[in-house]
């Protein structure tokens, strides 16, 4: 089964092309960075017209590099949530109506049951059951994945997001958007241990995460210092170890009280250097097995989205003959293909 799948819940446009025996055979991304940079985040009304623009384009160069053409296809999945209501209808109309001009099936998909599902993509994918540690701009949850369908949330961000939380502190530091990746390269030139963070919960029992503090915590020491490149650099180290360690440890402890062994991170913040090298180096010293998407897949992409539509379409999913879009959906309320 061809399965074209699309991505446009925030900034991303997202377009792949999945086979169900022959695994990915194109997937393209247009990042829409430099339309919101000016901005310093992202801008909801340029979003949705960016989608409008460059999703037939995308949809066409996929098709062409995976060698077919549209008459192969046979379903289409897309995002439609959660996410911005004007970029989600982007896809969902093109997707919805695509589906209906050629006569096959399309399926609606949950943004984060892609990236939750996007280290399956992988050669050597994890095996259900397993928890998932799901840290995007918008999510951080803890997840106790039973199978495709079956979550069960363990506990959340009672707050700002951990890709948020680097968005917000990047921002205080002066660097560009998105603050991750900035935070990241700044950290490397910090002196670790010059500023140490708090670890925001984790001396409670619980799942629950907030992130919050830190931005406080980032802007009473910045205003201690002299506000040098050096001191930002430190700042920035220290604030990133104190998400990576919060992270770690909740991660640590879901497991610890599910007994499950397998841990899956996915979402734009599984990117992070830090937090790959400190999660592996937990799983090697406690007999758990670590699995991360690739770095391409870890941001917004059609490929996760393509993934998890397939597994709908080929148990029989389809959408009714309307345009639907979701912009708060939780992942709780799916249910197995
Ligand atoms: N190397 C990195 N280190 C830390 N954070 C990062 C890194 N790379 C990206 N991020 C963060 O990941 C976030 C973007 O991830 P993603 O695209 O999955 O989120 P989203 O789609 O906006 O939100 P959601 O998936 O919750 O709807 C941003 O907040 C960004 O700063
Ligand atoms: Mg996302």
């Amino acid at each position: 089964m061809y399965v074209l799948g699309i991505e446009t819940s925030c900034d991303e446009t997202g377009v792949a092309i999945f086979h169900s025996q022959q695994g990915l055979l194109s997937h393209h991304l247009y990042s829409q960075v430099k339309t919101h940079a000016d901005y310093g985040g992202v801008v909801p009304e340029l979003a949705s017209r960016d989608h409008v623009k460059k999703l037939i384009p995308l949809i066409s160069r996929a098709l062409s590099a995976a060698g077919i053409d549209k008459y192969r296809v046979d379903g289409i999945a897309y995002t439609a949530g959660p996410g911005l209501i004007g970029a989600l209808l982007a896809g969902a109309a093109v997707a919805r109506s695509l589906a209906w001009a050629l006569g096959i099936p399309s399926v609606a998909v949950h943004h984060m049951e892609g990236h939750l599902l996007a280290p399956l993509l992988e050669p050597d994918p994890p095996e259900f059951p397993f928890i998932a540690l799901l840290v995007s701009g918008g999510h951080t949850q803890l997840v106790e994945v039973e199978a495709i369908g079956r979550y069960k949330i363990l506990g959340e961000s009672l707050d700002d997001a951990a890709g948020e939380a680097f968005d917000k502190t990047a921002k205080m530091l002066g660097l560009g958007y998105p603050g991750g990746p900035e935070i990241g390269r700044l950290a490397d030139e910090g002196l670790a241990g010059r500023f140490v963070f708090p670890r925001p919960m984790t001396d409670r029992p619980g799942l629950n995460f907030s992130f919050s503090g830190l931005k406080t915590h980032t802007l009473t020491t910045l205003a201690a210092t002299s506000s040098t490149r050096q001191d930002k650099a430190d700042i920035a180290a220290a604030f990133q170890e104190a998400v990576v360690d919060t992270l770690l440890i909740k991660s640590q402890r879901a497991l610890e009280e599910t007994g499950l062994v397998r841990l899956v991170v996915a979402g734009g913040v599984s990117a992070n250097r830090r937090m790959r090298k400190k999660l592996h180096e937990m799983g090697r010293e406690k007999g758990y097995r670590i699995y991360f998407p690739r770095l391409e897949f870890c941001g917004d992409n059609g490929a996760m989205i393509a993934y998890a539509g397939c597994q709908r379409l080929l148990a029989g999913h389809a959408e009714p003959l309307e345009i639907r879009a979701r912009p708060r959906w939780p992942l709780s309320d799916l249910l197995p293909p």
